[in-house]
């Protein structure tokens, strides 16, 4: 079953945003199979962006997941990579649509709230990154 990283950044734990947010993934009818509250080292915060090292932000990218707790969360179900970024919205919260994460939560690139993987790849390589395999539930409906 596909698996997704779903990841709320410092800025939304700070503004006591996990349970909304959680909340939304979880009315759709995903399954949540790991969740916790972890401070992301800079091993993994530039192995989680290793794609954007040639980057202008970069830098910055790194400095703010870092800079204080982020729910990490993993997610499972049909179509949930694909379907939890249509519910993030655009990176650029000021072109994300009203009804997504960011279009009504946030105005600021860095700072948008939540990370989503882009494919069931990245997912895969996300997931490693921050947990242990036995932090993750086999979820099995029919059990
Ligand atoms: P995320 O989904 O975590 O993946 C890459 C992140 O880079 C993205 O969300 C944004 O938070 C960040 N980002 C993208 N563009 C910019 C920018 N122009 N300035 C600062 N951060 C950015």
């Amino acid at each position: 079953m596909e698996k997704t990283f779903l990841m709320l950044k410092p800025d939304a734990v700070q503004r006591r945003m996990i349970g909304k947010l959680v909340q939304r993934f979880e009315e759709k009818g995903f399954e949540l199979i790991g969740a916790k509250l972890m401070r992301m080292t800079m091993a993994q915060a530039e192995a989680h962006y290793a794609e954007h090292t040639d980057k202008p932000f970069y830098g910055e990218l790194l400095e703010f997941i870092t800079s204080g707790p982020v729910f990490a969360m993993v997610w499972q179900g049909e179509g949930v990579v694909a379907m939890s970024r249509l519910m993030i919205g655009k990176t650029n919260p000021l072109e994300a649509a009203p009804g997504t994460i960011r279009g009504d939560f946030a105005t600021d690139k860095g700072n948008n709230i939540i990370h989503g993987s882009d494919s069931p790849e990245s997912a895969e390589r996300e997931v490693a990154n921050a947990f242990h395999p036995e932090e993750l539930l086999i979820f099995d409906p029919f059990l």
